[in-house]
């Protein structure tokens, strides 16, 4: 039996990562600190019958604690989402960077080379591009004048044809585009020098848009699925935002959570530091997510409202390749019954 450390456990995705753990049959601990930003209450005193020890990863003496025993970390704990202003600033890096910081040294004083980190689609921007004249093109951030005059594909910036989005892949480069962004290649940077250093493994797994049962609900650090759950539970129009075209890979909850059960499996007979796109294979735009869930909330049909953030990419759809050929992990949900489900699931007050 392998005993796995979840970080962030009494958080959206960690409680299915926990779960999911225990049923595979692995002996589960749990540290989260209940963080303000992502608790208007505080997290229960256990977790799937784990008992959840509040544990700041700020905090050395705590986390040297927590990891007596632990064969494998599975690193959950951070501040999400674009936040309400720079005044979030320092937070996003102190819980994100200096949290992770403090694990891996922890981990490396204690002797636990195993760590499976929650990554995020944030981390490469915008998604993949080709440029019929120029092949493949990595568009910049889109201009605040085109966004405001209704134009919100890129184009190429050679020729200014329209871009064909693809598949984006582990290949591509990183190219953050938030402060929550330049957290997570933080921690991938992080996680790749400490394997280096200590000989040690991690599976870094690039979420794409993750939706289902405990969401937090409409909050700046919130999923779009979220805001319009939570729109549509209040009786009004989901607001979606640009044209409602832009694509999107939504991924539930279960798969996510069996994704880092393979990758746990996985960071046992391996070293090394390697990432996988966590999606489910099958895009959709945030229009069609809207209207699905009105549909089946009999909900006020979404309106697409034209507004943008300058800090929202276009299109980001994965190639979800790798994850199937190395770790055997094939998203098992699909977005129709994913959102029959998520209509009237619990989300987190
Ligand atoms: N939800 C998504 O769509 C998505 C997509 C890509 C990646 N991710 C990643 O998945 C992970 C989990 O996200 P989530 O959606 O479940 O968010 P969440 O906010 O529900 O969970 C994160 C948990 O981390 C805890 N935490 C924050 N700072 C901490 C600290 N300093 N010490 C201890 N605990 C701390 C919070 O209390 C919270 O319970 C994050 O690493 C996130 O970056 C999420
Ligand atoms: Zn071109």
């Amino acid at each position: 039996m392998t005993h796995v450390l979840v970080t962030g456990g009494a958080g959206f995705i960690g409680t299915h990562v926990v779960v999911a753990l225990h049923r595979a049959g692995h002996q589960v601990s749990v540290v989260d600190v209940g963080h303000p930003g992502a608790h208007r209450a505080p997290p229960p005193d256990t977790v799937a019958g784990a008992p959840l020890r509040r544990v700041d990863l700020r905090d050395r003496y705590a986390v040297a604690d927590a990891l007596t025993g632990v064969d494998v970390v599975v690193h959950q704990a951070a501040m999400v989402g674009l936040g309400v202003d720079l005044n979030d600033l320092p937070e996003y890096v102190g819980c994100n960077d200096l949290g992770t910081a403090v694990l891996l040294a922890e981990m490396a004083r204690v002797g636990v080379h195993r760590l499976v980190l929650a990554s995020s689609m944030v981390v490469y921007g915008e998604g993949a591009y080709t440029c019929p004249a120029h092949g493949p093109v990595r568009p910049g951030p889109r201009a605040g004048a085109d966004l405001a005059a209704g134009r919100f594909e890129s184009a190429c910036a050679a020729c200014g044809a329209a871009l064909e989005p693809g598949l984006v892949d582990e290949e591509a480069p990183l190219d953050p585009r938030s402060v929550y962004a330049a957290t997570k290649v933080a921690q991938e940077h992080l996680t790749a020098a400490w394997c280096r250093q200590t000989g040690g493994t991690v599976v870094a797994l690039r979420y794409h848009n993750v939706y289902g049962p405990g969401m937090p609900r409409d909050t700046p650090y919130s999923g779009v699925a979220a805001i319009f759950r939570s729109a549509l539970a209040a009786g009004r129009a989901p607001r979606v935002f640009e044209d409602g075209r832009q694509r999107r890979d939504f991924v539930h909850v279960d798969d996510v959570a069996a994704a880092n059960v393979a990758a746990v499996t996985a960071t046992g007979g391996r070293t090394g530091w390697r990432a996988y796109n966590i999606a489910s294979g099958r895009p959709a735009s945030i229009g069609e997510m809207a209207a699905e869930l009105a549909r089946v909330t009999g909900g006020p049909t979404p309106v697409v409202t034209g507004e943008f953030r300058l800090g929202d990419v276009r299109h980001v759809i994965a190639s979800p390749v790798r994850a199937r050929t190395e770790l055997g992990f094939r998203a098992a949900v699909h977005l129709a019954d994913g959102v029959r489900e998520f209509a009237d699931a619990p989300l987190r007050g």
